[in-house]
């Protein structure tokens, strides 16, 4: 399994704010699963750039793609709707999953508009920007992506995963 991992921040790809949230979601990757992290990126909060590199990871054959950061109500946070351009079926179970168990955590869940959902064979999930929102979602989701991504991989190819935005 190959993993992409899409730092999604303005300041961090200006290099003016260290992405510390891509590093973590690596770091906790690597510990708890057993797969190889193939792709990663800090790009700004730009609908076009985002789509693009969705595109090109998932035609690359990376089976999933975890986004982290542009989720909430800034004006230039559009995460979910670049991942909506994408996406040809949706995953609503997962994002209702990390939002349902976030609120247990902290009401500010509910300003998250992360998506998830598929193109092809990968699976793009949004998580929200900070390090400790990372790891909160994280936790949630880990244990059902082992068959989540079985269930994709074996899942007849379908034409539209060569689809352009
Ligand atoms: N979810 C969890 N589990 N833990 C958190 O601390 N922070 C929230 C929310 N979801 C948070 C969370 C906050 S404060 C915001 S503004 C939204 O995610 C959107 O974050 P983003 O704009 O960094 O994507």
């Amino acid at each position: 399994m190959k993993i992409g991992l899409l730092t999604i921040s303005d300041r961090g790809a200006r290099g003016e704010y260290e992405d510390r949230s891509g590093p973590l979601m690596a770091e906790i990757l690597q510990k708890r699963t057993p797969w190889q992290i193939s792709h990663r990126a800090v790009v700004p909060d730009e609908m076009d750039v985002i789509a693009d590199r969705l595109i090109a990871w998932a035609d690359a054959g990376v089976n999933l793609i975890l986004t982290s950061g542009g989720t909430g109500f800034a004006p230039r946070d559009i995460t979910p709707e670049a991942t909506r351009r994408v996406i040809e079926r949706e995953a609503p179970g997962i994002a209702e999953a990390l939002r349902a168990e976030s609120l247990k955590i902290t009401r500010h869940a509910m300003l998250s508009r992360a998506v998830a959902g598929i193109r092809g064979r990968t699976l793009i999930v949004n998580m929200p920007g900070s390090p400790k929102a990372v790891r909160e979602n994280l936790d949630v989701l880990l244990p059902i992506l082992p068959h989540a991504l079985e269930l994709l991989a074996d899942s007849p190819h379908t034409e539209s995963q060569h689809r352009t935005v």
